[in-house]
């Protein structure tokens, strides 16, 4: 299906072969600002091996549905992506999201509209969306602009925990935070100033 996905300011939707320049100098011009809470290239990888990885697994994850990933522009400019990993059915049916902004689009609550959507997406019944159940964030303490996204998203926080991802080299402790469909869906059903507001179609 051609999956994408509308809010007020952005167009959301899967990575193609065509987006490898912009892909490639967000990379480069946002390395420290991503670079800090998320995983560098492994050593010896080209940026370029690295994009490839990328389209592939967004490509896999699509096929299987284990995972989602969206590219999000801006009246055609890219300006970050979310994506909901680690898809498991069944007696789960949860995602972990992924999310960030570069550096140029960051403090305009597009983030805030882009996970959003996101979320929308993974709760809805299909064929709009995936019908899931739960879907969780996990965030390292030290990163206060995500935990302020998670908290205004209406996430909970659920606990820490201890040594959970490794980002550059370091085990580190991540807050985990979770939204389930239903708190969504009430969240939505309270109306204005909910961030949620009525999906868009995909
Ligand atoms: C985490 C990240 C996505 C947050 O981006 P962000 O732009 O701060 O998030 P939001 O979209 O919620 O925007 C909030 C800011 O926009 C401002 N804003 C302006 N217009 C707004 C609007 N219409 N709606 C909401 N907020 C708005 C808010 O006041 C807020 O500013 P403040 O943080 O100075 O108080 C970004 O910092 C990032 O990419 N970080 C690096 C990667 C990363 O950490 N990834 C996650 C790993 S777990």
């Amino acid at each position: 299906m051609d999956l994408i996905l509308r809010t007020p300011r952005l167009a959301l939707r899967p990575p193609t072969l065509g987006d490898r320049e912009a892909w490639l100098s967000a990379e480069v011009a946002n390395e420290a600002h991503w670079g800090r809470f998320g995983p560098r290239p492994q050593p010896g990888r080209t940026l370029n091996q690295v994009f490839d990885d990328f389209l592939l697994r967004a490509r896999e994850g699509e096929r299987d549905g284990t995972g989602y990933r969206f590219l999000a522009f801006e009246s055609g400019e890219y300006v970050g992506q979310v994506a909901l990993n680690n898809i498991v059915r069944r007696a789960f049916e949860n995602a972990a999201l992924g999310w960030r902004v570069t550096l140029a689009a960051q403090g305009r609550g597009l983030a805030c509209e882009m996970v959003a959507r996101a979320i929308d997406f993974a709760f809805a019944a299909p064929p709009d969306g995936l019908g899931l159940h739960r879907v969780e964030a996990n965030i390292m303490p030290i990163n206060t602009r995500s935990i302020r996204l998670a908290e205004r998203l209406g996430m909970r926080r659920e606990g820490l925990s201890l040594r959970m991802l490794c980002i550059n080299g370091e085990w580190e402790d991540h807050l985990r935070y979770a939204v389930l469909s239903d708190e969504w869906s009430a969240a939505a059903r309270a109306g204005p100033g909910g961030v949620s507001g009525p999906a868009s179609g995909t």
